[in-house]
């Protein structure tokens, strides 16, 4: 159950600002409905949206529906799993020997890590590093989901794998590597998966959202199908076929050849994931910054704050203010490096010292601002975790 600003603001008397949180009640019931919301699939968690080594193993820990990792660098993999996990996907390539060669070197200590492949230089720089440590590494092929509609590249570019004719033609130069061995086959439909289609007051473009998605799933489920039954059909044995993420369980989880879905954004819910029609998770994770002036009457300003989001510049990649309740952004400053100014005309009476809570747009980002998180439950801090910062850990 979401909780209102007097309980946070109780929980956090005394203690130094800024700091951020994590409201364990609401992630655990997250963590439940995303298994709900996940079908019959296992569910990869994806790291990059939680960024706390605490927070992976309560997800993996929780249920034997949640498997494995997805990482987003081969360092973070290599990271973790000298750590102590395994079954680590890491989603994004490289070329870069050194890392390559760090993965190796954990395969050949008996850790699954597959790493992934979209094209030629890909190949080589795997297969020079897999024979240099002596081991045979296992790849997974991204495989492109986004749709091309008239004026309108709908989804991301990333692989240049389109369709199954260039998958097959892929496969092929990896059966001439010796010490490369398909495993699976990747396709994340950014599209579905991460574009809000339900933003309040914009109903014509949720309208067109929401029918461009319904025509992308047809095509892009279609590819998928295509891809994993030719390469099958040429003598690869796919034992893992992943797709979507926190925005398209619904539609990924009906493919059947799917034999996995990703999932990270929707354990801490953050700004970007409120704008979704289909569901609708708790806000777990934010922080809280003090208020330390009050220049006029209705706007308090709070020390630093200014933590947006990557991708392109827009309003929704701006801290959302979270609680006391109807507290906003002024538009001419939004959220600023040293200073935040609130406003704020509700019934809470805020003071100086008194905090301000915000949330991340963006899931894992939050985690680069902070070195500890401390987790909530029934009323109290229960425990201060590292996050990968925290741990010193700077991926990317
Ligand atoms: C390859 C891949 N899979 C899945 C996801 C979905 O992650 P999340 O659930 O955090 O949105 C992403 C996010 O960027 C991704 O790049």
């Amino acid at each position: 159950m979401k909780q209102d600003y007097t309980y946070y603001k109780s929980i956090f008397k005394g203690r130094r600002l800024p700091l951020a949180y994590v409201d364990l009640d609401l992630f655990d019931e997250n963590v439940r409905n995303i298994i709900t919301r996940s079908g019959d699939k296992k569910i990869r968690v994806a790291s990059k949206s939680v960024r706390c080594t605490n927070l992976l193993r309560r997800v993996l820990d929780s249920d034997a529906r949640y498997q494995g990792l997805m990482c987003f660098t081969v360092a973070e993999a290599v990271y973790l799993s000298q750590l102590g996990f395994d079954d680590l996907l890491v989603a994004y390539p490289t070329t870069q020997r050194e890392q390559l060669k760090s993965a190796c070197s954990e395969v050949s200590g008996g850790k699954s890590l597959v790493l992934m492949v979209d094209s030629r230089e890909h190949l080589a720089s795997h297969q020079s590093a897999a024979a240099e440590i002596g081991v045979t590494l296992q790849v997974c092929m991204d495989v492109d989901m986004s749709s091309k509609f008239p004026g309108i590249h709908f989804g991301v570019l990333r692989s240049n794998i389109t369709n199954e004719a260039q998958a097959a033609k892929l496969y092929e130069e990896i059966l001439k590597c010796p010490n490369l061995k398909l495993v699976g086959l990747m396709g994340y439909e950014a599209q579905i998966a991460g574009l809000g289609d339900n933003y309040p007051g914009q109903a014509i473009k949720n309208s067109v959202v929401k029918m461009l998605k319904r025509k992308s799933i047809t095509l892009l489920s279609a590819r998928r199908k295509a891809a994993v039954n030719t390469l099958n059909s040429m003598g690869a044995d796919l034992s893992l076929v992943n797709g979507g993420g926190t925005g398209s369980l619904e539609s990924t989880r009906e493919e059947e050849l799917v034999t996995e879905v990703t999932v990270g954004s929707g354990f801490y819910a953050s700004g970007l994931f409120d704008n979704f029609e289909t569901f609708n998770h708790l806000p777990s994770a934010g922080y809280a910054i003090e208020v330390v002036r009050q220049p006029v009457p209705g706007i308090y300003t709070c020390h630093g704050g200014g933590y947006t989001a990557s991708g392109a510049v827009a309003a929704d990649k701006l801290p959302k203010p979270y609680l006391p309740e109807g507290a906003k952004l002024t538009p001419n400053e939004g959220a600023g490096e040293v200073q935040t100014p609130i406003a704020y005309d509700g019934p809470e009476t805020l003071q100086l010292g008194d905090p301000v809570l915000m949330r991340h747009s963006k899931a894992g980002e939050l985690c680069e601002r902070f070195n500890t998180l401390l987790l909530i439950s029934d009323g109290k801090v229960v425990d201060e975790v590292l996050t990968y910062r925290g741990e010193g850990q700077c991926f990317l």
